[in-house]
């Protein structure tokens, strides 16, 4: 099984703090059944440090492969992250070996008005863009016409499985399953931030597999 979304690496955002982090969550991981992983820190402006960020994912690899899990390097990257970056940096930001990109929004803000030119000049450059997490957004939550525009453009939408394991009333819970019915998503990953995450996601793959069969892992 691929996750195609994590924060694994440790010491470059709000994931994993240390190495032993990183273990933890690679046992968690192989132990919730992930055979590949995609690790994709946050890009949260252009001063991040892509060779660290290749200098973690060597380090760990080592690791993984004793494990038996294999890692790629991605990176989530937040919309107004690629204003500030060079085409070669954007394209620095593909997931593995794929010409896909995973990029997030500000979950409360809304949607920037430049938004559909940005990602048609994306696409442009060759690349698939992925949406994050789209049941995560306030302006989705209150109407998911806009996920529909998104794939109606040629993006794909990748659910955060593990909003399905929050409470019955939570509104990206809610939305995620009105999304999964109507068979909007074209991948579902951990958005794994710690070994625990990995554990409900074994949990969140089993919701998925049993209500959703059609939903590629
Ligand atoms: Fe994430």
């Amino acid at each position: 099984m691929l996750d195609r979304h994590c924060h694994i690496l440790y010491g470059l955002d709000d994931g994993a703090a240390d190495l032993e982090e990183s273990l933890a969550m690679l046992r968690a991981a192989k132990a919730a059944g992930v055979t590949d992983i995609v690790a994709t820190p946050h890009v949260l402006d252009a001063t991040f440090d892509f060779s660290l960020a290749r200098e973690r994912k060597r380090e760990l690899e080592h690791y993984a492969r004793e494990i038996g899990v294999a890692l790629q390097l991605g990176f989530e990257v937040f919309w107004y992250a690629l204003a500030e970056m060079t085409p070669g940096m954007v394209s620095q930001c593909r997931m593995g070996d794929t010409d896909a990109i995973l990029i997030e929004f500000n979950l409360h803000a809304g949607l920037p008005w430049d938004m559909m030119k940005g990602i048609f000049s994306l696409q442009q450059a060759g690349l698939e863009v992925v949406i994050a997490h789209p049941e995560r957004y306030d302006c989705v939550k209150k109407d998911n016409a806009i996920a529909q525009e998104w794939l109606d453009i040629g993006c794909t939408l990748q659910l955060d499985a593990n909003v399905l394991l929050l409470p019955v009333l939570d509104s990206a819970r809610h939305c995620a399953h009105a999304m999964l019915k109507r068979g909007m998503y074209q991948y579902a990953a951990s958005d794994a931030h710690s070994a625990r995450d990995y554990e409900r996601f074994a949990r969140s793959v089993e919701l998925i597999k049993r209500n959703y069969e059609d939903l590629a892992i």
